[in-house]
């Protein structure tokens, strides 16, 4: 018996009682080899002693002082840290400790900044079909996942949504890459122009599409077309990095690879790398200074917000990854996963795309490679390779919706970034007996 409300009403789970580098061990010993970072959090892997030893020196010098009382160190030194790998000078950081926290922060900033601008009717916030912003009811609002949106019925928020940018699906027959990130970007000027731009605070994507989608980057040009947008309607453009962000595409921004500026960016998973629960949203300068000249100041706050312990942990990760190289890492084995798993899956009757830059990478799963028709719901295809995964020792993490509503599966895959080619050799072996028990249709 268990007193625990699980997130499964109904599953059951082994107890984890012990990690280490790449592996977690449940109670019986069983060993599963870590290929997502549980949800893209576990970056620097389990149990790197510096951040072990950092954290208990913090917990052992102060483990927490309420920030509207004080500022503390850990804090301090993070926020310069972080700011510092941003392109532009005098961005300021506020820390929360998950992901929807952190954009609901981002929601707060673009929502109070228009009203401080004394254009209180600039409130919608324009998202994506199929994205996942968080499970909070503004995130989840905003969120276009049709799924996670049904179980709260018409309690939701319903705002705009344009499609995402996704060349595997939606690219035309004989269209350029460019001409379809062009034509992409255009549908938000379209909805801008239906709602009309005085009712629209913020935009907000992902670089590259997580979890919802199974690792989609746009095509090239989409995002440098997106921030003109922004611009030409005074639209806030909000980057949610809370997955792909925190060097987990190679750099440590996702957006520094599609070259524009967002006015916003959201990080949370591998920003302290699951050693403690911490998120930041981060704003460009003239966002803050809007705040501080208006003398109104931004209301808004959480018991845990810049928690020494939290950001101790996240300077220590961030630390890690300087120090060990390890972004160069993740641009190698990136690679070689790519490369291995089309090697391994790229003739596999039902794989339809293999993708990803860095340690992020996403199959597709399709019924059909030519059409790209997904299967149909009645064979539980997701939930399936979730039992598979475990059953093999692996963990990964496979999602559904990539197609329309819940239809359409995909594996999305974020190793930690000291992944090393034996790692993914082992991962390949797993896949393919997953791929021979669930896919044997
Ligand atoms: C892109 C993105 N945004 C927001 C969230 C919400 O983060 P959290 O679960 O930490 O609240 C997630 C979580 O998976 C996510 O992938």
């Amino acid at each position: 018996m268990t007193a625990v409300f699980y997130r499964g009403v109904t599953a059951t789970y082994p107890l984890a009682v012990r990690a280490e580098g790449m592996y977690i061990y449940d109670q019986e010993n069983k060993q599963y080899l870590d290929m997502s970072g549980g949800a893209a959090v576990s970056c620097v892997g389990h149990q790197h002693p510096q951040v072990v030893a950092a954290l208990c020196d913090q917990i052992q010098t102060m483990s927490f002082a309420h920030t509207a009382f004080f500022s503390n160190e850990p804090q301090e030194l993070l926020a310069d840290k972080i700011t510092g790998k941003f392109s532009e000078d005098g961005a300021k950081i506020y820390f929360t400790s998950g992901g929807s926290e952190a954009n609901e922060t981002a929601f707060k900033l673009a929502w109070q900044y228009w009203r401080t601008k004394d254009q209180p009717t600039k409130k919608k916030i324009i998202s994506r079909h199929h994205s996942y912003h968080g499970n909070t009811y503004g995130a989840l609002s905003i969120s276009g996942n049709l799924p996670r949106r049904r179980v709260m019925g018409d309690i939701l928020i319903d705002w705009p949504r344009i499609d995402p940018c996704y060349a595997y699906r939606n690219q035309r027959p004989g269209e350029s890459a460019e001409d379809y990130g062009l034509r992409a970007a255009n549908m938000l000027e379209d909805m801008i122009l239906q709602e009309g731009a005085d009712t629209i605070a913020a935009f907000i994507a992902e670089p590259v599409v997580g979890a919802s989608l199974g690792v989609v980057s746009a095509a090239p040009g989409y995002f440098r077309r997106i921030r003109e947008i922004c611009d030409a309607h005074d639209i806030l453009l909000i980057s949610d990095e809370i997955m792909c962000g925190t060097g987990r595409t190679g750099t440590f921004f996702a957006h520094e690879q599609e070259n524009f500026l967002p006015d916003i960016v959201t990080l949370a998973k591998g920003i302290a790398g699951g050693y403690q629960p911490l998120a930041a949203t981060l704003t460009r300068a003239h966002i803050h200074e809007t705040f501080v000249t208006s003398g109104k100041g931004f209301d808004h706050g959480h018991t845990y917000v810049g928690h020494a312990s939290a950001c101790a942990a996240g300077l220590a990760v961030l630390n890690v990854i300087d120090q060990e190289n390890l972004l160069d890492n993740v641009q190698k084995q990136g690679d070689y996963l790519q490369a291995a798993l089309e090697d391994a899956f790229g003739d596999h009757p039902y794989v339809g795309d293999i993708r990803g830059r860095g340690l992020f990478r996403g199959i597709e799963i399709v019924a059909d490679k030519q059409t790209k028709a997904p299967f149909p719901d009645d064979l539980k295809i997701t939930k399936r390779l979730k039992q598979a995964t475990m059953k093999q020792g692996l963990i990964c993490y496979p999602g559904g919706g990539s197609y329309q509503d819940n239809l359409g599966s995909h594996i999305l895959l974020a190793p930690p970034f000291i992944t090393q080619p034996d790692h993914i050799d082992q991962l390949i072996e797993k896949l393919r007996a997953m791929f021979d028990e669930v896919l044997d249709v």
